[in-house]
């Protein structure tokens, strides 16, 4: 929602299933702010039908606090890359949760993406945080 007020209008928010309830809850008390209800619609990264049916590529994918399961990382990873066009961007706020999900994370990233992570300086102080750090993951093999 913070980027939507940046002026990323085009925007599709993407949850669980049992998150959805308290996504629809914040789009509802910001709409006001906003003035529009933004997309949003249920994604595991395991199931390619929900991934096509959003409809991909994107120019970008964001995603923050989001590696902590070890299982989950592989389909991550292969969402991150089909959610992208060949010359998009990931953009990801990390910050370290499971050391196991975090080490084949970095694994797996490396394989397809070009990681770039984004010195603290360039950060927003108010935002910043020692613990947390922003990367940009651009496609190492371009198909498209
Ligand atoms: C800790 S919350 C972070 C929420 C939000 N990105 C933030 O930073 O406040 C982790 C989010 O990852 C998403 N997530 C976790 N496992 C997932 C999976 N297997 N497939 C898709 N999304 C998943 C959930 O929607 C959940 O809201």
């Amino acid at each position: 929602m913070g980027l939507y007020l940046l002026g990323l209008t085009d925007l599709l928010l993407t949850v669980i299933f049992p998150v959805m309830p308290a996504l629809k809850r914040n789009l509802k008390v910001s709409k006001p702010i906003l003035r529009k209800t933004l997309k949003h619609s249920v994604l595991y990264w395991n199931n390619p039908q929900q991934i096509a049916a959003l409809n991909p590529p994107f120019d970008f994918a964001v995603a923050t606090d989001f590696v902590y399961i070890r299982e989950s990382v592989p389909s991550l990873v292969s969402a991150m890359e089909t959610l992208v066009y060949d010359n998009g961007v990931v953009l990801l706020g990390y910050r370290l949760r499971s050391p196991e999900a975090h080490e084949l994370f970095w694994e797996l990233c490396e394989r397809v993406f070009h990681v770039e992570k984004v010195p603290h300086e360039h950060l927003h102080p108010d935002y910043a945080y020692e613990e947390t750090d922003v990367y940009l993951l651009g496609k190492k093999n371009k198909k498209q």
